[in-house]
């Protein structure tokens, strides 16, 4: 069987692991953790590109431009995105600003949701706004309409999450897709919330997407990573430059290693984080302590109808307010013993985190409250523990409040 006709679960688990024999008669059935900065070559090649050394021909000459166990990730997560190329890279973050160097110039504009993740939202204020002379929209774009209003000549690049961090607010991948082609603008879907088992942005006409790999995809909080992945073959050049030459932000042998490990049990655990989220998501819905739930899988979520449609399972990250006052909201903290308070998310193991003082603490508090992130919204990534010891620490908790 061609790996084209495997699924998801296969692929996670042996997709680009085969064939790597470290030295003659040796088939490793994991694929090795190839440390080594650099090769021996047999001969001089004055025609070798040194910027696109390709792995898959057994070009290897030093380790940034190319390495077997990082050339076994990018094949996993070409694969899992159901993509031609991917790059990995030596955090989300760099992802993101390889894929908006590549994508944008000095005296371009961007057009992105104002409800991103804290540290891309800075990038484009300051390394694109106020470095590089782009101009940069933030627009609500749960509303497609808002999108196309800030479409301009000079736009070259749609910059969109979903769901949103913590508000979980989605937009239409579709619907952004038309209007990027109208325009003929690059189309760019960070995924790091659902990872490519519940979500895949290129199919539903996106033109890239990144993963804080840190999240759920390497899924055991022990590495930073990031992961681009295109169809595109020009803008694979452009990427494979910047990761190697441009910026030498690739990811290193050891987190390669890591990652490929934990994405073979990406399937299990999204499965698993689900089925808790929505356990929680259900139990602090009908709690009195508890003013809102914000989690696409329930009915009430406002794009409940959009999250079925372009998702294929709803994710472990979900956000609640609590009925009280930021006091009430530290004591209710202080109660819980199975969420440890810490930023990140898609761990194995629950976390849950305060917005208003931690990740989103840069925000002004005018831009907090317009935003709707109050002193007592909090935010918890659902891990894959037993979900009935989860359920009874927050009762425990939310007795306080
Ligand atoms: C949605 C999203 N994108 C990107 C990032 C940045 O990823 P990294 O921390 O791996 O640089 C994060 C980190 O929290 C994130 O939540």
């Amino acid at each position: 069987m061609n790996d084209n006709e495997l699924l998801r679960e296969t692929l996670a688990v042996t997709h680009g692991e085969r064939g790597q024999a470290p030295a003659p008669g040796v088939e490793d059935v994991v694929v090795p953790l190839h440390l080594s900065s650099t090769y021996s070559i047999p001969d001089i090649d004055p025609d070798a590109d040194l910027e696109l050394l390709d792995p898959d021909a057994g070009e290897y000459l030093y380790s940034r431009l190319s390495n077997p166990t990082r050339n076994a990730l990018e094949h996993r997560l070409a694969a899992l995105e159901g993509a031609e190329h991917a790059l990995a890279f030596v955090s989300g973050t760099a992802a993101i600003a390889a894929t908006m160097m590549a994508t944008v110039q000095p005296g371009d504009h961007v057009v992105a949701f104002e409800d991103l993740y804290g540290g891309t939202k800075t990038m484009l204020n300051r390394l694109l706004g106020e470095k590089l002379g782009v101009e940069v929209s933030f627009v609500d774009a749960t509303d497609v309409s808002n999108v196309e209003e800030a479409m301009s000549e000079d736009t070259t690049l749609i910059w969109m999450e979903t769901p949103t961090n913590p508000l979980m607010h989605l937009c239409d991948i579709e619907a952004i897709a038309s209007v990027a082609d109208e325009w003929n603008v690059t189309f760019g879907v960070d995924n790091t919330f659902l990872s490519p088992y519940f979500q895949n942005p290129l199919s539903l006409g996106a033109d890239v997407v990144v993963h804080s790999t840190t999240k759920f995809l390497n899924g055991h909080s022990d590495s930073i990573g990031g992961a681009v992945v295109t169809d595109s073959d020009d803008l694979m050049d452009e990427l494979a430059f910047l990761q190697r030459v441009g910026m030498g932000s690739m990811l290193s042998p050891f987190d390669s290693y890591m990652t490929l490990r934990g994405i073979k049990t990406l399937p299990l655990r999204m499965r698993q984080h689900e089925e808790n989220a929505m356990e929680i998501a259900r139990f602090l819905e009908s709690h009195d302590a508890v003013t809102r739930v914000l989690y696409p899988g329930l009915e009430s979520h406002p794009q409940h109808e959009l999250a079925a449609r372009q998702q294929s399972g709803f994710g472990g990250v979900l956000s609640f307010e609590l009925d009280t006052d930021l006091d009430g909201t530290a004591e209710f903290l202080g109660n819980l013993r199975e969420f440890p308070l810490a930023v990140s998310l898609g761990g194995v193991e629950s976390l849950i985190e305060h917005p208003a003082t931690m990740t989103h603490s840069p925000l002004s508090l005018t831009e907090r409250e317009r935003l709707g992130i109050s002193n007592s919204l909090l935010r918890l990534s659902v891990g894959v523990e037993h979900v009935d010891d989860l359920l009874s620490d927050l009762d425990a908790a939310l007795s306080v409040v």
